[in-house]
């Protein structure tokens, strides 16, 4: 059977981010598992600008083209006041078919283990109709970083990392099922 493509979402675009590192670590385990192709999907490679704001037809294609070319989706979300980012918000909102049907987990990080955004972001996937899986590494921005900047993930995040993967390959194997 055919691999799955699964999109690692960068959900902050902001200069000095801690994204990247936290979503490199997704995709390092992901890639030893060998079971699905993983890639890393920047949201800030797209420019989009808010949505509405300006002619954003090109990057709006972009974007859809490649979330279309996915299968399903593990977020990477930290905590904006209690919230998602306003680029992660924005980015949902530029698509819509591209979204449906597909499963999604969700890494987060904040003071709380980002619990708050993450729960914000389930009611978002939910109108998007993506289904979210249960399991959620949630790191702490005070123990999972040294000095709030060098992520160093505690071991115990890895058994919730490899469960989250497992039941986003079940969920997006069985609605490539539904979209065929
Ligand atoms: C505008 C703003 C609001 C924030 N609000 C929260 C918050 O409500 N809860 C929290 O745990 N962290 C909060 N933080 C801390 C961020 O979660 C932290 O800076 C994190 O590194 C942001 O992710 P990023 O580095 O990938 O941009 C906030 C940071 C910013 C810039």
């Amino acid at each position: 059977m055919e691999k799955l493509n699964i999109g690692i979402i960068l959900g902050s675009t902001r200069e000095g981010r801690l994204s990247p590192q936290v979503g490199e670590w997704v995709q390092r385990i992901a890639n030893e598992r060998g079971d699905a192709n993983y890639q890393i999907v920047d949201i800030a490679d797209y420019k989009l600008p808010l949505l509405g704001e300006a002619d954003a037809t090109a990057q709006a294609t972009a974007w859809n083209t490649k979330l279309a070319e996915l299968d399903g989706f593990v977020f990477i979300v930290q905590e904006y006041n209690h919230s998602i980012s306003a680029s992660l918000k924005n980015a949902l909102d530029y698509a819509r078919e591209a979204w449906n049907n597909k499963a999604a987990g969700i890494v987060s990080y904040g003071s709380v283990g980002g619990a708050r955004a993450a729960e914000h972001l389930r009611g978002i996937l939910g109108e998007l109709s993506v289904a979210d899986v249960r399991v959620h590494p949630a790191l702490s921005l005070f123990t999972d970083f040294e000095n709030g900047a060098t992520f160093k993930p505690a071991d115990l995040h890895l058994v919730n990392l490899n469960g989250m993967l497992d039941q986003v390959l079940a969920w997006s194997g069985a609605l490539k099922t539904l979209r065929a």
